[in-house]
């Protein structure tokens, strides 16, 4: 598949919010799908390298997306699935203005005892910022609203979470898309809890907007019935006297949800240490709601799979989507459990999906994990207000360039504007970035020579004597034996080190050891693949241990048919690097 521009239907008009920059999309660019990864644990389906619509339609497998929803859903749209989506949950970030911080812990940590009770075991891993300028958040959501609608069904339902944050204004551009003759609810999903707030009432809830695309949307209103309340009496309340109104199975739950506690104070079993993790019994009801057994499910902002996970459990077919190679990872893993669980019962439909990535998307390096490292590296404290510039270094400003591109003239140009918009602004500028075009050193020296004020300075981490060096990345290393005999096939993971880790955990070089007695607790899952074909991997056989707690089990026996064949084993480790190790048996 190529790239290629698709056409996007004008929103539908009013109300309408206005916002600087904004812009409607006309038409997007499909971008071609990287089949990068298949969980086949039946071994029945074949490899799809391109998985449009027509060709998943008599033969699903469920999909995940590595890469920027934008882009995924673009390339959903070339695919075929335009008008095919029968529901999408959606829980973007809220502009909370705060970064998201998971606490990764090292693998049964207790249970080998040295490092228990230490504070050095929990590594931190920033998994995504939420800090944003109003206009840009509010294009970024309008953007990849209207994509959504292209994919929705005629009876399809949209559900949009948020909170105060962006709600209100969030609301107004689904009018805007989808028709306020479309909206159907605004859920208020309530919560408590301690709090900090003393001069406020405290903030104990979210909202979700619920719109469908049509007057002709599926709603189940059976199968979400929920118990009257009881009075203290015992006797069922109702206003309604008439019993003819009260239905045996209970009632609709009303627009305002108090009976599903958020993830962190009930279900222990679910915790996942996904900071933004939602309840699957919330899921569980929207689901449900809105839409039937086979049935598509959108969610191209999953992070820790919860929509996913539901919808698996629930026979729906489902997408799924993010940008944050953790939260792939971590999906991934939460829905290769499900569907062994679902194995081992008999009870599932769909029992493959395929991880792809868009545009290239490049697995290996974090890019939010890499701008923390730099600024850790290099000092600089972080400015939490500011909507340009990323921090301060010293006396000076400091912005810093996407690591996934080089510092350009655009890059140079939009710092000037924004300097124009502050003209009492007097510090110099310090610019990070890991490598920068040409033309960058001229225009950098012909604007120091005419500013007295504001001068630019730029740090190039690829180069740079003082700061240069910290991007080298070590990377991850594993002992594994792979044997054969006959049909039979042995392997056995014999040592694993992660510098990363090591280094991060802030252990001593010579000492971890004896800190990490057991080097499983490094890591987080083995995947092995028997007939890799150098490409694709294909998880024949997964190790995800069920709790925190369980360690990898490490020896492996698995039966070989072929004369010949590659054995591929991934390790994943607690910071999700990858090592893959191949033999040819
Ligand atoms: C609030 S979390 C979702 C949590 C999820 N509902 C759960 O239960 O775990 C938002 C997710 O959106 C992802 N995200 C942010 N921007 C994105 C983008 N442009 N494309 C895809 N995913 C994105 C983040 O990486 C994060 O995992």
């Amino acid at each position: 598949m190529s790239e290629s521009r698709i056409k996007i239907t004008p929103a539908k008009g009013r109300p309408m919010l206005n916002w600087v920059g904004k812009k409607p999309l006309e038409y997007v660019k499909g971008f071609p799908a990287q089949l990068i990864e298949v969980f086949n644990p039946l071994n029945n389906s074949k490899k799809i390298e391109t998985p449009t619509y027509e060709e998943l339609k008599d033969n699903w497998q469920n999909l995940l997306f590595y890469g920027d929803n934008k882009e995924v859903l673009a390339t959903l749209l070339e695919l075929g699935f335009r008008g095919k989506i029968d529901l999408i949950y959606i829980d973007p970030p809220f502009k909370s203005g705060a970064d998201y911080v998971r606490k990764v812990e090292l693998r049964g940590i207790k249970e080998l005892g040295s490092l228990e009770n230490d504070e050095a075991s929990v590594l931190q891993q920033t998994m995504y910022f939420d800090i944003w300028n109003n206009d840009n958040y509010l294009q970024f959501m309008y953007e990849r609203l209207q994509l959504m609608k292209e994919l929705l069904s005629e009876t399809g339902s949209i559900y949009v979470h948020l909170d105060w944050h962006v709600g209100h204004y969030v609301k107004i551009i689904m009018d805007e898309i989808f028709g306020q003759e479309n909206f159907r609810n605004e859920i208020v999903w309530c919560y408590t809890g301690p709090s900090n707030q003393q001069k406020d009432f405290p903030d104990k809830h979210d909202v979700i907007y619920r719109y469908s695309k049509s007057d002709n949307y599926c709603f189940n209103s059976e199968d979400i019935r929920i118990p009257y309340v009881k009075l203290d009496t015992g006797k069922t309340h109702g206003i309604f006297k008439e019993r003819a109104f009260l239905n045996e199975k209970g009632k609709i739950p009303e627009d305002w949800w108090s009976d599903i506690t958020p993830v962190a104070r009930l279900h222990a079993t679910e915790l996942l240490d996904f900071i933004t993790q939602k309840p699957e019994a919330l899921l569980e009801r929207i689901i449900k709601a809105s839409s039937n057994e086979g049935d598509i499910v959108l969610d191209c902002f999953c992070g820790s799979g919860t929509t996913l996970a539901v919808a698996q459990k629930l026979g729906r077919r489902w997408i799924g989507c993010d940008i944050n190679k953790g939260a792939i990872q971590l999906t991934s893993s939460r829905l290769q459990k499900i569907i062994k669980d679902q194995i081992k019962k008999n009870e599932t439909k769909y029992p493959t999906f395929a991880l792809y990535k868009v545009n290239n998307y490049d697995l290996k390096l974090l890019h939010t994990e890499a701008i923390e490292l730099a600024v850790q590296h290099i000092g600089i404290q972080r400015t939490r207000t500011d909507t340009f510039f990323d921090g301060t270094l010293g006396k000076n400003l400091v912005k810093i360039i996407d690591f996934n591109h080089p510092l350009t003239l655009l890059d140079l140009q939009l710092l000037q504007d924004e300097l124009k918009k502050r003209p009492d602004e007097d510090r110099d500028i310090t610019i990070v970035c890991l490598g920068k075009e040409l033309a960058v050193d001229a225009w950098i020296d012909e604007w120091n020579k005419k500013h007295p004020v504001n001068k630019i300075r730029v740090i190039e981490l690829r180069t740079d004597k003082k700061y240069g060096n910290f991007l080298i990345h070590k990377p991850a290393e594993a002992k594994v034996e792979i044997k054969r005999k006959n049909n039979k096939v042995f392997i056995e993971i014999k040592d694993f080190i992660s510098p990363t880790i090591i280094e991060r955990l802030n252990i001593d070089n010579q000492l971890w050891k004896v800190k990490i007695a057991d080097f499983r607790a490094m890591i987080n899952y083995i995947l092995i693949d028997k007939d890799y074909d150098g490409k694709v991997f294909n998880v024949f056989y997964s190790d995800v241990p069920q709790k925190k707690t369980d360690l990898i089990k490490g020896k492996y026996e698995l039966e070989v048919n072929k004369d010949k064949t590659k054995i591929a084993v991934k390790i994943v480790d607690m910071l999700g690097e990858e090592v893959l190790i191949t033999k040819d048996v």
